[in-house]
């Protein structure tokens, strides 16, 4: 019921007010002590919702009266939610990422195609209609190839953020591989859509990961990293870069952009669409505002679960290159560089009372210069050997990896 569940709950009442859902129970643990408030709020007596403590009780109580289950809770979780559903014969509205683990990733895949219809991995942005008819434009060549692809992802997320939850930020939870950061959680989103412009076998593709090269560094007081500097190539040869990071203040900027042979496209999520012509015909300006990716997301998972539409936006499978190249990533750099004490900054946000930790301008400058470049911060921001270049044969070294570097820990 709580943190991005509840938008869920939002989302869900509006479409039940236009009679297209109907929320017939929920669950939370602490749905009583901690969400009383809400549950009157969203006036769950008023609409029949029946209340759970426990996800299995209520999957049992109420199996027959479910066509989906929504899964917005702590990605340690998912793995064992789905399964509970799919083993009552129910597809998941699965919070991205599914999990980061790809072989926890091939175990869900593998039960979920036991289902008359598949689960949908929730990432937001792939059935924007300007993205869909962006790629569309792409594979008939309207752009020409793509040269190499890159994505800003510049997330500020204040100390605190790390303290919501007791996930936040964590590589491991007992044995279990949790790997929250900002790549696999909050900048995922941006990841799997350019996974998903590089795609090319079709629409609904993404493309595969055949090599990595990656540097993990941290600033923030946690386990996991808050920023990536990775480079990877597709098994179709393409290049990309992301250079994402929370460890940042002031403006979040995002730019996704595809530099191809006869133009460049840059891509701002939640903004607009730029194309700039390479030809010196006038650019064009696709404005993106005003799409709401919850309700679309679960009006699009209607539409496949009644058979209007074909698939969801996004499987478990579509899901794997994001996760490999997550996992590989992980691999690749080896261990998570605390950033040099001398190099970060302590920035007081007065209006949202909140303490960000930043490079200043260190980190802006880093990120453009790999974009451009390729050029990694490396021995300059305290790594003490090079990454390695990794290929998908290199996954099984996930676990030993993440291991390490939870042993590494000194915080
Ligand atoms: N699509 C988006 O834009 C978006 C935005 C934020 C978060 N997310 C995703 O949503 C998921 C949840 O993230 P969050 O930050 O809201 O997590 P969170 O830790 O705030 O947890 C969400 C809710 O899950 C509940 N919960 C915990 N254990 C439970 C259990 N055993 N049974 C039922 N409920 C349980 C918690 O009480 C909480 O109310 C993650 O996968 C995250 O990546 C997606």
């Amino acid at each position: 019921m709580g943190g991005f569940a509840a938008m869920h709950h939002l989302t869900v009442a509006e479409l039940e007010a236009e009679g297209l859902v109907k929320l017939t129970c929920t669950c939370d643990p602490r749905a009583d002590s901690a969400f009383a408030a809400q549950q009157q709020a969203w006036r769950f007596a008023e609409r029949g919702v029946r209340v759970f403590s426990h996800y299995q009780q209520m999957i049992d109580q109420c199996r027959d009266a479910l066509d989906y289950v929504v899964v917005s809770t702590p990605i340690n979780l998912h793995a064992e939610m789905h399964r509970a559903a799919a083993e009552a014969g129910i597809p998941c509205y699965l919070e991205k990422p599914a999990t980061l683990d790809y072989i926890e990733l091939e175990e869900m895949i593998a039960r979920d195609a036991r289902l008359p219809r598949a689960s949908l991995v929730g990432f937001n942005f792939i059935i924007g209609p300007t993205r869909r008819a962006l790629k569309q434009r792409l594979l008939d060549g309207e752009f020409g190839a793509i040269l190499e692809a890159t994505l800003l992802g510049r997330t500020p997320r204040p100390a605190d953020y790390f303290y919501r939850t007791d996930w936040a930020g964590r590589l491991m939870m007992g044995e279990r591989i949790v790997l929250d950061s900002c790549l696999g959680n909050a900048n995922a989103h941006l990841v799997h859509n350019m996974l998903f412009w590089l795609g090319q076998g079709g629409l609904s593709t993404w493309a595969d990961i055949a090599t990595v090269r990656a540097e993990l560094y941290r600033a923030h007081a946690i386990e996991g990293a808050d920023t990536f500097f990775v480079q990877a190539s597709s098994a179709e040869g393409q290049i990309l870069r992301c250079a994402v990071t929370h460890a940042c203040a002031g403006e979040t900027r995002h730019c996704e952009t595809l530099r191809c042979e006869k133009a460049e496209l840059r891509y701002i999520v939640g903004s607009h669409a730029e194309i700039h012509w390479l030809d010196g015909r006038p650019n064009e300006r696709i404005d993106t505002r005003g799409f709401d990716p919850l309700r679309e997301n679960h009006l699009a998972y209607r539409r496949y679960l009644t058979g209007e539409e074909s698939r969801p936006a996004t499987s478990l499978a579509d899901s794997r290159p994001f996760v490999h190249l997550n996992d590989l990533a992980h691999i690749s750099s080896g261990e998570i560089t605390p950033l040099p004490g001398e190099l970060i900054s302590h920035t007081r946000n007065e209006r949202e009372q909140k303490d960000y930790i930043s490079m200043s301008g260190r980190m802006q400058e880093a990120m453009n210069r790999f974009l451009d470049t390729g050029t990694f911060p490396g021995k300059q921001w305290g790594r003490r050997s090079p990454a390695v270049l990794v290929t998908p044969a290199a996954l099984p070294k996930l676990h030993d990896t993440v291991r390490a570097m939870h042993a590494a820990l000194d915080v």
